[in-house]
């Protein structure tokens, strides 16, 4: 009886438990479980124990990359082994335990890095540490693909070609040709033709065995043999070629395999470097100490986009700031590096320039674009003395090479802080939103102790702008508890997680984030806005209207005293500012009141004629005060010098003469001057600072000599108008007034022509000036008697 060789018992070798799959599959999942849920309950303790302070998440992040690397380290042996003699014969365990190790340590080493990754919250630049994980994902994934095609291809050998020699396959090929050549020997040149003829496949074997049926019985007998052995010829030929297919396939893998691992080693070894810190210490240039708002954006997206609105971010690239540093220093070059001091702290501390940019063409934006950035604030042990902002020792404390440094924020409770390895976070002086505040007043008190008497005093020092002080001098006694800070008004809360991504299995707590453009009254005029999408420019814009109407409040009271005049009196109460209003750059901000009349029938009421000492008579040509016709118009403040009263001493820039101004205008911006750095007693109202004291002057409303006061936090001011109404008897007339801003005027633009940055001049940024109407009131109205 025959048996199907099939069903034949193999002999067995006894195969040792670790040359199995099971036992390291179990292990190889309880180890990755391990690595990864050991990674998450590492950092879930940090949280519960230190928070965010403390370097206890870098040094799980580097355990798990240590981890990861020994466990890849370790699939090395099986490739040793394999290849160098020595190792065979010392390392203990079979080819088929090596492999074993090799295929699932290799597993859990994947496992290892995704741990190690996600201890960091996902980010979406492209690192070292993401390319790295790249290159040992398809390491793994082409080592599985050879494993499977030797696990396939070997059965389809055995069934296609029966086996994968080559060799043998061509050496059977040469012994039919020796054989062929035998039979052929001594035979005609029509037998030896018709060889030559089958093995070039030249004619049809039937042709040829026709052809032959006409030869001697010995050559026909010989010609049978050929074709057999040309047939099994050309069966052997299709064979090695299939073996060869087979032969790349098996091996095909190695050439993905092998290579991609120098490609990891050698990643490795750049990604370590690179997280250590030696790329940014070699290649970081001059800012590598300080890390720019790009590096926070990847995980503080949205905070990162607040700042960019926001005008901080374009303390140093603003094109009025260029050009009137360059103005100021051309003129008084004692200035040094004053202004950019606190325009861009961190650039003029490294390059030690005085005016924009601070480092010629260079790109990097820590040094000549960042201005205000994330690090001037929040790398800071404490809140940094007043008037540092000016002096240039700001102390922004530099971050670590491995780490962006110990960044000071709110306190984080409910959860605590999330450990992240990229920083450490403290509270410091940020525990609530005043203290916060604190903060602020290094810049926003901006002021020169001109005779170095450690005081300032306004006579004999240059005081340009003093937010800071007015807040904790004027507004915080007067509200206690109820005031608000800096940060409230100018950064209002909202919810929501403060970065993008979380490290792996940490949820996001929703947290308070305050709007971080800062919002104020300035925004950027370059044409294009470059930096900001049109979206983001018009929430600027929105953010920046919705802050100006909270400021104030408008009051008109009219009421008609004597025949033929009516009376209106306008009260602006600072209902909305923790300081002045207005207060900061104030030299240049102008705020003023537009104040119309009319009948019922919408018929125009003009403000009655000034009758000023000496006979002198100006009339009113808008027939209203404080009209502008376009946003890119001036305003019409009298000339001071030809009117002789209050301000004589002062020559506008843009003076109006007295047949065509305002006598009426209400107008809070001050004025910059010289300074009267002749003595001769004519101070220039100039767009550029000078190192000399008193240099900011208050305008004087013409019609009541009236100095323009900035109104203080709480307070009230009130200005009184009349409007001729001879020709309005038994009319109802109504008053109406509005508050107007605009953070820029034409003329101070224009004044800076030539200082600009290239290919920029005012024509251009005057058509970026908008105003915004703060506030508006209108009257009862009033039935004019005779
Ligand atoms: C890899 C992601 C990542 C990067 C990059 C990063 N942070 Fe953070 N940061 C976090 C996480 C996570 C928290 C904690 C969030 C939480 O607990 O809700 C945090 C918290 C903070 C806090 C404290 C918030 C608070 O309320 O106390 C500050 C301040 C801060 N980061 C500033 C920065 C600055 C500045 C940079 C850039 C120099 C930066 N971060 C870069 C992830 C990051
Ligand atoms: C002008 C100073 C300033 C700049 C510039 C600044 N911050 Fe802040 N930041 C603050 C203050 C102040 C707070 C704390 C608010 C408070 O008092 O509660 C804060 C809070 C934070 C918080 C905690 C969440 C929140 O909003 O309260 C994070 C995170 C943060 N900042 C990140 C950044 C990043 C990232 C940048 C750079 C784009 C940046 N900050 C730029 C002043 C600044
Ligand atoms: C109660 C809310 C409130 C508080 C508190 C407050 N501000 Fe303001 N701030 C405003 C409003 C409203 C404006 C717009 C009107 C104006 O220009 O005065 C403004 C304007 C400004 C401006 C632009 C002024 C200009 O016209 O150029 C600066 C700068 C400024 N604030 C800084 C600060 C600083 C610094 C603090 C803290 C010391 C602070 N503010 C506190 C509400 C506030
Ligand atoms: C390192 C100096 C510095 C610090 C600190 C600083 N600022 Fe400023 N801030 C500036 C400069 C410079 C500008 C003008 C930027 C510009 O308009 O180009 C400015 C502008 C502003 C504006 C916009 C003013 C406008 O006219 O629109 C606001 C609002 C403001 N800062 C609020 C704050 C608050 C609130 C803080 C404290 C949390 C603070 N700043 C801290 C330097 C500083
Ligand atoms: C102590 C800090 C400090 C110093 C020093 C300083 N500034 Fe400013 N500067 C500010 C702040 C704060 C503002 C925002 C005030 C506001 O908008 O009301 C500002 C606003 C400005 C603006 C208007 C904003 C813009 O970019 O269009 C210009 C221009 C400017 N400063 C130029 C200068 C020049 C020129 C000097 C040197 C003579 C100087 N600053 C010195 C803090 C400073």
């Amino acid at each position: 009886m025959s048996r199907d060789p099939a069903n034949l018992p193999r002999a067995r070798r006894h195969r040792h438990p670790l040359e199995r799959a099971w036992p390291w599959a179990i292990a190889g999942v309880v180890l990755a479980v391990g690595v990864l849920f050991g990674g998450i309950a590492w950092l879930k303790h940090l949280q519960s124990t230190e928070g965010a302070e403390g370097t206890g998440a870098f040094t799980l992040i580097t355990v798990l990359g240590i981890v990861t690397v020994l466990l890849i380290g370790t699939t090395f042996f099986y490739t040793l082994r394999k290849r160098t003699r020595p190792l065979q014969e010392h390392l203990p365990g079979s080819m088929m335990t090596w492999l074993k190790s090799h295929i699932y340590l290799g597993f859990v080493a994947l496992v290892a890095a995704l741990g190690h990754a996600v201890t960091r919250p996902l980010t979406t630049n492209l690192t070292t540490g993401k390319l790295t994980f790249l290159v040992l994902l398809v390491l793994v994934l082409s080592g599985i693909a050879w494993r499977i095609v030797y696990l396939v291809v070997p059965a389809r050998v055995a069934r296609e070609v029966g086996h994968l020699s080559l060799s043998d396959t061509n050496e059977r090929v040469e012994e039919i040709r020796v054989e062929m050549d035998k039979l052929a020997a001594g035979r005609g040149p029509a037998f030896h033709q018709a060889v030559a003829d089958r093995l070039a496949g030249r004619r049809p074997p039937a042709d040829l065995d026709r052809e032959m049926a006409s030869q001697d019985v010995g050559d026909q007998e010989a010609w049978r043999r050929i074709q057999e052995l040309a047939g099994e010829r050309q069966r052997l030929l299709a064979t090695a070629a299939r073996q060869r297919r087979f032969g790349r396939l098996l091996q095909g893998w190695k050439l993905v395999h092998l290579p991609l691992v120098a490609v990891l080693l050698g990643l490795i070894v750049v990604h370590i470097l690179d997280v250590f810190g030696v790329g940014r210490t070699l290649f970081g240039g001059q800012g590598k100490d300080f890390p720019a708002s790009a590096a926070c954006g990847n995980c503080h997206t949205e905070i990162v986009e607040q700042w960019h609105r926001g005008v901080m971010s374009h303390a140093q690239t603003s094109p009025v700031m260029i050009a009137q540093t360059a103005l100021a220093l051309q003129k008084n070059p004692g200035f040094g590096q004053v202004c950019v001091n606190c325009h861009a702290p961190i650039g003029a501390a490294l390059t030690g320039a005085t005016t924009l940019p601070l480092a010629g063409d260079s790109t990097d934006p820590i040094v000549n674009t960042e201005g205000v950035t994330c690090v001037v604030c929040h790398a800071l042990e404490r809140a940094p003395p007043k008037l540092s902002g000016a002096s240039g020792d700001f102390p922004i404390v530099p971050a670590d090479r491995s780490s962006l440094g110990r960044l000071a924020g709110p306190p984080l409770e409910d959860p605590p802080g999330i450990p992240v390895p990229d920083h450490e976070i403290f509270t410091g002086f940020m525990t609530d939103s005043r203290s916060s505040s604190e903060l602020c007043g290094a810049c926003h008190v901006v002021k020169v102790d001109l005779n170095e008497d450690g005081r300032f005093d306004k006579d004999e020092d240059l005081i340009l702008q003093t937010t800071f002080e007015e807040w904790k001098r004027d507004y915080l006694p007067k509200l206690g508890d109820a005031a608000l800070s800096c940060v409230d008004c100018h950064a209002p809360p909202s919810q929501g997680p403060l970065v993008r991504f979380g490290p792996g299995g940490i949820a996001l707590p929703n947290r308070t984030i305050h709007n971080h453009a800062f919002v104020g009254v300035d925004y950027d005029i370059t044409p294009g806005h470059p930096g900001l999408s049109d979206e983001d420019f018009a929430l600027a814009l929105e953010e920046r209207e919705d802050l100006l109407r909270t400021a104030a409040t408008l009051e008109v009271n009219a009421r008609q005293q004597f025949v033929g005049l009516l009376n209106a009196t306008v009260r602006i109460r600072n209902v909305g500012n923790g300081h002045d209003l207005p207060t900061g750059f104030a030299f240049v901000r102008q705020m003023w009141l537009e104040v119309t009349a009319k009948t019922a029938s919408g018929d125009a009421v003009c403000l009655a004629p000034i009758e000023a000492e000496g006979g002198l008579r100006i009339e009113t040509p808008d027939c209203g005060s404080g009209i502008l016709e376009s946003d890119q118009d001036d305003l019409k403040p009298c000339d001071t010098v030809a009117l002789g009263l209050a301000n004589s001493d002062i020559r506008l820039t843009k003076p109006s003469p007295l047949d065509d101004c305002d006598p009426w205008l209400t107008n809070f911006q001050k004025i910059l001057t010289d300074g009267d750095p002749d003595g001769d007693g004519e101070f220039l109202e100039v767009p550029y600072q000078s190192l000399l004291p008193a240099i900011v002057k208050l305008a004087v409303r013409v019609v009541d000599q009236q100095p323009m006061a900035p109104i203080k936090a709480g307070e009230v001011s009130r200005f009184d108008y009349a409007f001729a109404v001879e020709e309005e008897v038994g009319e109802d007339v109504t008053v109406e007034a509005v508050l107007r801003f605009r953070h820029l005027s034409p003329y101070f633009l224009r004044g800076l022509d030539g200082f600009f940055p290239e290919g920029m001049d005012s024509n251009a940024l005057v058509e970026n000036l908008f105003t915004v109407d703060m506030a508006r009131a209108t009257s009862e109205p009033v039935t004019i008697q005779d």
